[in-house]
């Protein structure tokens, strides 16, 4: 039976790891780090709450002492680090809670890790893995002939949040080469999929148009993001883990280059498809607004690295994964109704008082 200690999985992408971890490896146990932000949502881990194989701890990654605790106490064979304050939105209006989780948080549990991993003997010590989740955002902006992010891509992170995630990268890295730390590093591109916090393009853009709200698109609605269906990314997560070379990076993307405009009018198209309104489309409540501050206006990635080492490649395309995550929504209303809690009303009222 191996134990994993998973940070962040009351979030978007955690949850979904813990959920599938548990669903594959019936053996296994996770011990669930998580702060519970606004962003953190234990309702997103219904179906494995309250068994013996799932442990959550409500702890803050900054706090070294629960660290060190939870570590001694359950002794996980691995980390898999996914906490992290993840809005670019956010990070613009109020940075420091980035600096403090993904940057202070980050080093937190690094020195936390190093410390557990030094007590361990030879051969635990061997197969021990620090896997940190990073994000494809640290190599700036691509233009529209560039070719896609490699594992080489010069860093160039231009938000607060790339640029905390930048600097966390580079402690990972340090703790390998300084210390040995058998760290893995996973840049992945945009994740879609269940559990998505409504605050990012996909389901604030399902959520609203349901709700008969504008569906506001910055800038020329041309700026370009890689999509990739967040069990795809699981699946390449626990590929990374079990054979990624140590010290390594990989690229993780979905080979889905898409306009922000491109996936809303998909959007609208399958909700008018899937749960049509009285009368017209929901492309009707499309609304330009006042462009992001410093929007990075294309991302991809070459994800040719982790197929070749590793042969993973995503199962999903745009249209099928797009499609599950619609239906997701759609069957879901209660769990979208728990997590726009009041502090997500707030953010709403503050983000999109002109939309
Ligand atoms: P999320 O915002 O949905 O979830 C983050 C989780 O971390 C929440 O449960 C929150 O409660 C927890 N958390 C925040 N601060 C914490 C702290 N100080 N201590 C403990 N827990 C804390 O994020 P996500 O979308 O699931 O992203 C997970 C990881 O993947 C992040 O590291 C993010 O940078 C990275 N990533 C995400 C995407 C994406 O498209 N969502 C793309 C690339 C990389
Ligand atoms: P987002 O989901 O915030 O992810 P990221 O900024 O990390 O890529 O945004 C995805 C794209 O959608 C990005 O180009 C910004 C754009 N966007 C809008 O046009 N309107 C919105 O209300 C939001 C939240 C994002």
């Amino acid at each position: 039976m191996a134990t994993l200690l998973v940070t962040g999985g009351a979030g978007f992408i955690g949850s979904n790891f813990v959920l599938d971890w548990l669903r594959r490896h019936h053996g296994d146990r996770i011990v669930n780090v998580d702060k519970l932000t606004y962003a953190g949502n234990r309702r997103s881990l219904a179906a494995v709450e309250g068994q013996p194989r799932h442990v959550f701890s409500q702890t803050d990654i900054c706090d070294r002492a629960a660290l060190d605790a939870l570590l001694a106490t359950h002794r996980p064979q691995a980390v898999v680090h996914f906490a992290a304050e993840s809005h670019v939105d956010r990070s613009i209006a109020d940075p420091g809670a980035f600096i403090q989780t993904n940057v202070v948080g980050t080093f937190t549990l690094l020195e936390a890790a190093r410390a557990y991993w030094g007590r361990l003997n030879a051969a635990d010590a061997d197969h021990f893995r620090f896997l940190h989740v990073s994000t494809d955002e640290v190599f700036g902006s691509l233009g529209a002939d560039d070719p896609p992010f490699s594992e080489s891509t010069p860093y160039q992170p231009n938000s607060p949040y790339s640029a905390s995630k930048a600097a966390s990268d580079h402690l990972v890295r340090s703790y390998h080469h300084t210390y040995g730390l058998p760290v893995l590093t996973t840049h992945c591109s945009n994740n879609y999929g269940p559990y998505h916090f409504p605050e990012k393009l996909i389901p604030l853009m399902i959520t609203r148009a349901l709700a008969g709200k504008p569906l506001p698109v910055y800038g020329d609605g041309l700026n370009v993001r890689d999509w990739l269906y967040v069990g795809d990314h699981c699946t390449a997560i626990r590929t990374v883990l079990a054979r990624g070379r140590v010290g390594e990076t990989y690229n993780i993307g979905g080979w889905n280059e898409k306009s922000n405009l491109d996936v809303v009018h998909t959007l609208c198209d399958l909700l008018d498809a899937l749960r049509p309104k009285a009368s017209g489309s929901y492309r009707q409540q499309i609304t330009f607004v006042t462009d992001r501050p410093g929007h990075d206006r294309r991302y991809a990635i070459d994800a040719r690295k982790l197929e070749r080492e590793l042969g993973w490649r995503p199962a999903e395309t745009f249209e099928t994964g797009l499609r599950k995550t619609v239906q997701w929504y759609l069957d879901n209303p209660g769990w979208v109704k728990d997590v726009t809690s009041g502090e997500y009303r707030n953010w709403m009222a503050r983000q999109y008082a002109a939309a």
